[in-house]
């Protein structure tokens, strides 16, 4: 397996371009499965996870091509061939039961099966049951798999969500695009990958409204047409290299970058002493004089601050001047990476959902590996800042979630290698 290796050093400067968001991409593909005709995406990330999402839905018969080194997926779902979606792929990415929603309208039938639990947390699916159940789907768990039957269509309905769920608010609002009727889905998701479905599923007939509010509103319709759709930007990539700058100094641009996509995280590194300002061209980031100041973060659903930044974050308070507490409230096993970066020389207790974090001067390089995508980041953050040499092993890790990390920080002077295995 391949490692990274970096070696800790000083400030970086330049610009990172920041891809098409994978957790928008992965969810666009499968509404791919709502239409026979072509869904096209520009601005996709190259991601193993993209690849991962491509094969299962060539599983299903649909063709899906890779243009533009990548960037363009080209796909349809003229003939479908199965509605089976295999444990092998699911098993491999979780974002795989985002087929089922989109299957269950236009074939009335899918089976699914369950994920499992991961690194971050056991991470189930009642609410997506729930909400195609309240749809008129039939679904029953048999060796693993669900299997959901729907014969006589699907049937628009009230859906009140206990949690605002990301994947559950996906799958039900691209269900209920094919369903009899009004769908109103309550406490709905607000991520703006939620926003970026709901845009592409409006290009491709659907009706939708209240999309990036508690309350989502879609009115069923009999069929959806064709589209092409540009990925939004991948709001934690680039979280994540704001923080480049953040923990080494020096100035970084980051190309794409809104600050309507972070904008609870950019009040934390305000607070932390970061300066972070609009350009033409993205966000520039830098680091005012002196050393960065602890601040106390809570995860939180959007517009709050996100958990998949909040690995990233703790590699920046570990070197902060002061005492930090991160609450993770999203998951329940998301700190996986406080170890490893204890084996850095991070000073870090974490209790419960708590993670205090105890500021150092400066980390030490170590060797250490990653447990989960956002920990895997996190690590090499945390590299660049510290002194001497890290090893990150387990890549592939990495890999699912970020395009050419070791091109992109290099770029702006990082000193980073990948290291293949022999
Ligand atoms: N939950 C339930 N029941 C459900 C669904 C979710 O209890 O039926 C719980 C989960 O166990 C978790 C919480 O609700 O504790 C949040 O889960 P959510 O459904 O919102 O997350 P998700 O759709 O599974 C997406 C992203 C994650 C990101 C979360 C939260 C994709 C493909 N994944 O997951 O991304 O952390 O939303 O924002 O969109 C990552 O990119 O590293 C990643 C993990």
């Amino acid at each position: 397996m391949d490692s990274i290796l970096v070696t800790g050093g000083g400030p970086l400067n330049g610009q990172i371009p920041i891809a098409g968001a994978k957790n928008a991409c992965l969810t666009l593909m499968p509404a791919t499965l709502l239409s026979e005709e072509p869904l096209t995406l520009t601005n996709a990330p190259r991601l193993s996870d993209i690849k991962t999402m491509t094969l299962l839905l060539q599983s299903l018969g649909a063709e899906v091509s890779s243009l533009q080194d990548g960037q363009v997926l080209a796909m349809s779902s003229h003939d479908l061939t199965s509605h089976v979606a295999d444990y092998d792929i699911v098993r491999k990415m979780r974002a795989s039961n985002l087929v089922l929603g989109p299957m269950l309208a236009r074939l009335g039938q899918a089976v699914v099966s369950l994920p499992g639990g991961c690194a971050i947390g056991a991470r189930p699916m009642d609410l997506h049951i729930h909400g195609l159940e309240a749809l008129g789907a039939e679904i029953e768990l048999k060796d693993g798999y669900l299997h959901a039957k729907a014969p006589k269509g699907l049937k628009g309905a009230v859906i009140k969500l206990s949690f605002a769920s990301v994947g559950a608010t996906e799958n039900i609002m691209m269900a209920a695009t094919l369903a009899k009727g009004t769908t109103v889905i309550k406490n709905a998701a607000r991520e703006p990958e939620i926003v970026d479905l709901a845009d592409c599923l409006r290009k491709m007939g659907a009706q939708i409204e209240g999309d990036g509010s508690p309350d989502i509103t879609i009115q069923g319709v009999d069929r959806l047409h064709g589209a092409t759709h540009q990925v939004v930007t991948d709001r934690i990539e680039l979280g994540t290299y704001m923080l480049a700058p953040a923990i080494c100094g020096g100035e970084v641009e980051l190309l794409g970058g809104r600050i309507d996509l972070v904008g609870a995280f950019c009040e934390k590194l305000d607070a932390a002493g970061i300066q972070v300002t609009e350009t033409d061209k993205g966000l520039k980031v830098s680091r005012r004089n002196g050393r960065v100041k602890a601040v106390d973060v809570v995860t939180e659903p959007f517009p709050g601050f996100p958990t998949d930044l909040q690995a990233q974050m703790m590699a920046l308070m570990c070197t902060a001047e002061g005492t930090s507490v991160l609450e993770e409230k999203i998951f329940e096993n998301r700190f996986m990476h406080a170890p490893e970066l204890t084996r850095m020389g991070a000073r870090i207790d974490v209790h419960g959902g708590h993670a205090t974090v105890t500021g150092v001067e400066r980390l030490k390089g170590a060797p250490v590996m990653a447990t989960d995508l956002r920990a895997s980041v996190s690590l090499i953050l945390a590299g660049l800042a510290a002194e001497g040499e890290t090893v990150v092993s387990r890549v592939y890790h990495l890999d699912r979630g970020y395009e050419h990390v070791v091109r992109k920080l290099s770029g702006v002077g990082a000193r980073i290698e990948r290291v293949r295995d022999q």
